[in-house]
Formats: structure tokens, C-alpha cells, sequence
């Protein structure tokens, strides 16, 4: 299973990655890296054979284009644009675009793109040329068997919210998992393939397209409680917890990555595994912490906590220029070892005169250092801060609506 997983992997994203020491064989023959095919070559499939592959996934094959594509001449659509105006900073409206991520420099490449500029031009960009609306595990096996075979680069997207922007690339196709919303619980949840006997736990089984508001409002209405993120439209399955996955109950619970009980993935040869502690090891390793690459998750399994309150502060901090609130910044973070050793869980959006902080503090629910606002202001006389505080009943979902993430 590693050296085939690996290398077939190679294959696909030409990443070179050895899961275990390198034997002679694999240094002497390295595997052969291809570029991958582009419209203009003639490996890319003909106009039938993209009509056979979307029969092939219930139709749900979408030729992407940028989003604010209809706010420009020659595809000029007043009413639409009206409405493309009205959605486009708004990551709910963006997580249903196919041709939209959350930031969208993400979708141009060297400025050109598709922006609402009217007076630019309006090109592809980095948007997907074509994007499979997901609804099953078969579209996901589909998908990457097709993108496999005709060596197309193949990008997976949940909400688009990826910092490093990878869930969009020119001339791809996007595999969209954002409608696979199933959520289960189990009580006694034990992983596939565990020794009889083994205890179970209490869990939350998740389609790969939830995301953590709608994990939360679950988990609330089950009497439970879930380690996600702060932001409510961040993916619960994709580069959140593959990547560690820090959020408001971590100081209690820890990381995503520490809850993680099962994944179901399709890895890079099309074939649906399961990672947990008793089988694919090395890929639940993998997938706890080494980011999204390894595979598609089609369900993740998390534990779940009983509930309990926890304090939630929200401060804006606003400062007169930049410069202050780079003083402000450096301030904050030079506090966070020892906000952090008082199980206070902390989130700053990156400022520029103005940031939100969103200070989480959860062990053992009133923090002995509160409140963090005096010591900031020391650092930073001109600061003006506003800060609301709330006991949180139970679950991090019940938000204050103008809460930012
Ligand atoms: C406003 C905002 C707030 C945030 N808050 C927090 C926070 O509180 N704590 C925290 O730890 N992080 C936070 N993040 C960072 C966030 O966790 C990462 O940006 C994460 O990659 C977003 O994952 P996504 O699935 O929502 O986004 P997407 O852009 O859809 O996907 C992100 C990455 O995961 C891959 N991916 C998506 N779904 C799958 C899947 N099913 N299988 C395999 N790969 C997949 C994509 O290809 C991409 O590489 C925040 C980000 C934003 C923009
Ligand atoms: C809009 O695009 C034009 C042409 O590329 C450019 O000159 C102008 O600066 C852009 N405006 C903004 C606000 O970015």
C-alpha cells in the first residue's frame, strides 16, 4: 500500500513524496513526471467525449466560467450582473459559485482574470474550465479516473475558502464537493475494521461538502459539541483539519487532526479507501496534519464532546494608521504563548487598520488572565478597542450575526 499509493500519486500531482526510506529500486527509477494535457494539446478530449463523461455523472459536468463574467462586454447581463455586484463579497454567495473561491486574486493569474472591473478585460484566469458538481462517492471515483486518464489537472474545491488558493487552477476541472451534506451521529462509534470488543465513542460522520456552521447547528441539536473552525463557512473535511484544524475548543479538546476517529478517501488511483487507526495507517497518518493532497475525503468522522459553555470575547480593534496597528499586531502575537498556555484559544483575521480579534476561552471556562484588553492597551496607548463579551450556552454555533470569522 505505500509504495503504490505514493507512486501513484507522483503520477498524478507530480509531487515527490516517499512515505517510507526510499529502496534502490525507487531511487534508480524515479518516476516519470508528465505535463498535464492543455485544450490546446491533442490529448484533450474532444467535445463528445466531455458530453460522454458528464452522462457519466448525472450530468452535472458545468463549463465554468468566471464569475463576474455576465458584468462584461460581450456577455453583458445587467440583471445578472446586479446580482453577481450584490454576491461577490460574500463567501455564502461565492461557496455556490463553481467559478468563484474566496479570494479573488486566486482567480487571476499575473492580473488577468475576470474581476468586476468593467474597464479590464475579462478572461479565464485560474478558474476551472470545467467543474463536476459532486453528489456521491461514484462522481468522486469518476472524476479522478477521467482526470487520471486523459492527465488533466484535477483541482478539488468545498467552499473555496483555501488561503493558498488550491482549490482553483487554470485549466482544470473542479471536483465540487460543497452538496454532499450528509451528517450522522453514532454514540458508539467504532472505526471499520477495529478488533471486536473495541469501545466506541461518540461521533459525527460528515459528507465531505459540510461545513462547520451546519456541523455545529447539528451537533448542538444532538446534545453534542464538535472541535471546528471559527468561521462558519470553512469546509469541515478539506484543508481545515488535513491541515491541523485550530479552533474556539482547542485548548480543551485539541485539534481537529486529535478527533479524527475515520476517513473515507478516493485516492489518486480512483479507489475509495478507508484510513483509521487499524488499516491505511500511513494515510490516516498523513491525513491528520499534512495537508490536502493525499486523496479525496468523502466522509470524515470526528469525535464528538458533551456540551459545556465556554466565554467567547470579540474585540475590534481599530488604529489610526498602519504603522499603529503593526505595533498593535506585534503586540498581540508577542502575548499569544502565554494566552494560549491559559487555554484561551485566539483568531486575528490579518489586519490592516483594522482587525477583529476573537478570543475563545475555554479551560476551565473562565481563563485566570482575562481580560487580555488592558495589557494591549498598555502596549499600545492610542488603541481603541471594543469588545463584546458572551457566555457562549453550549456550542460555538450560536453566533452573534456580525460576528466576522
Ligand atoms: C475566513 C476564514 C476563516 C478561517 N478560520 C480558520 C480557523 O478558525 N481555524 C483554522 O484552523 N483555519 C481557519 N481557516 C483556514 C482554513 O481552514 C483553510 O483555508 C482551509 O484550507 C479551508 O478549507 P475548505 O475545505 O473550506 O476550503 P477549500 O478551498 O474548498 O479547500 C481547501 C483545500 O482543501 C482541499 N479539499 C477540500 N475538500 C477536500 C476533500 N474533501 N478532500 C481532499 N481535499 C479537499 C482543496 O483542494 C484545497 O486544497 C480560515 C480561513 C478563512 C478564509
Ligand atoms: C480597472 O482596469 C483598468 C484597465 O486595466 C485599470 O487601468 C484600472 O486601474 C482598474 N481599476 C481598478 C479600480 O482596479
Amino acid at each position: 500500500m505505500h509504495l503504490s499509493l505514493s507512486l501513484s500519486l507522483i503520477a498524478v500531482v507530480g509531487v515527490t513524496l516517499f512515505t517510507t526510506t526510499p529502496t534502490s529500486a525507487q531511487v534508480a527509477s524515479p518516476p516519470k513526471l508528465r505535463c498535464k494535457c492543455l485544450p490546446t494539446d491533442g490529448c484533450w478530449p474532444n467535445e463528445a467525449t466531455w458530453t460522454e463523461f458528464g452522462k457519466t455523472v448525472g450530468d452535472r459536468l458545468i463549463a465554468t466560467t468566471p464569475v463576474a463574467r455576465e458584468c462584461h462586454a460581450p456577455y453583458l447581463d445587467q440583471a445578472k450582473c446586479e446580482e453577481i455586484v450584490k454576491g461577490y463579497h460574500k463567501d455564502t454567495w461565492r461557496s455556490l459559485q463553481p467559478g468563484a473561491v474566496m479570494s479573488a486574486n486566486w482567480e487571476t493569474f499575473r492580473g488577468e482574470g475576470c474581476l468586476l472591473n468593467q474597464t479590464a478585460p475579462c478572461t479565464q484566469g485560474e478558474v476551472p474550465l470545467y467543474t463536476v458538481k459532486a453528489l456521491s462517492v461514484a462522481d468522486v471515483e469518476t472524476t479522478i479516473r477521467f482526470a487520471s486518464k486523459h492527465n488533466i489537472r484535477l483541482v478539488v474545491k468545498n467552499t473555496g475558502h483555501d488561503y493558498l488558493g488550491r482549490s482553483t487552477a487554470m485549466n482544470s476541472i473542479s471536483l465540487w464537493t460543497h452538496f454532499m451534506k450528509g451528517i450522522k451521529f453514532d454514540d458508539k462509534y467504532t472505526p471499520e475494521g477495529a478488533p471486536a470488543g473495541t469501545e466506541g465513542t461518540d461521533a459525527i460522520i460528515l459528507e465531505a461538502g459540510v461545513v462547520w456552521d451546519e456541523a455545529y447547528k447539528a451537533a448542538h441539536e444532538n446534545n453534542r459539541m464538535v472541535v471546528g473552525g471559527n468561521h462558519p463557512t470553512v469546509g469541515t473535511s478539506g484543508g481545515f483539519c488535513q491541515s491541523g484544524g485550530h479552533g474556539p475548543l482547542s485548548p480543551r479538546h485539541g485539534l481537529c487532526v486529535d478527533n479524527v476517529l475515520q476517513y473515507k478517501i478516493v485516492t489518486a488511483d480512483g479507489i475509495l479507501r478507508i484510513a483509521n487507526a487499524y488499516q491505511n495507517q500511513d494515510l490516516f497518518w498523513a491525513l491528520r496534519g499534512g495537508g490536502p493532497s493525499y486523496g479525496v475525503v468523502v466522509e470524515a468522522v470526528y469525535r464528538t464532546h458533551p456540551p459545556a459553555s465556554f466565554v467567547l470575547i470579540v474585540s475590534k480593534i481599530t488604529a489610526p494608521d498602519e504603522a499603529t496597528m503593526l505595533a498593535i499586531s506585534q503586540a498581540f502575537y508577542a502575548h499569544q504563548s502565554q494566552l494560549s498556555k491559559d487555554g484561551q484559544a485566539t483568531h486575528s483575521p490579518v489586519p490592516t487598520t483594522s482587525f477583529w480579534l476573537i478570543i475563545s476561552p475555554t479551560a476551565p471556562w473562565i481563563p485566570p488572565r482575562l481580560p487580555l484588553s488592558p495589557s494591549l492597551t498598555l502596549c499600545v496607548p492610542s488603541l481603541e478597542l471594543k469588545s463584546k463579551w458572551r457566555t457562549m450556552p453550549r456550542s460555538p454555533h450560536t453566533r452573534h450575526s456580525s460576528m466576522p470569522g
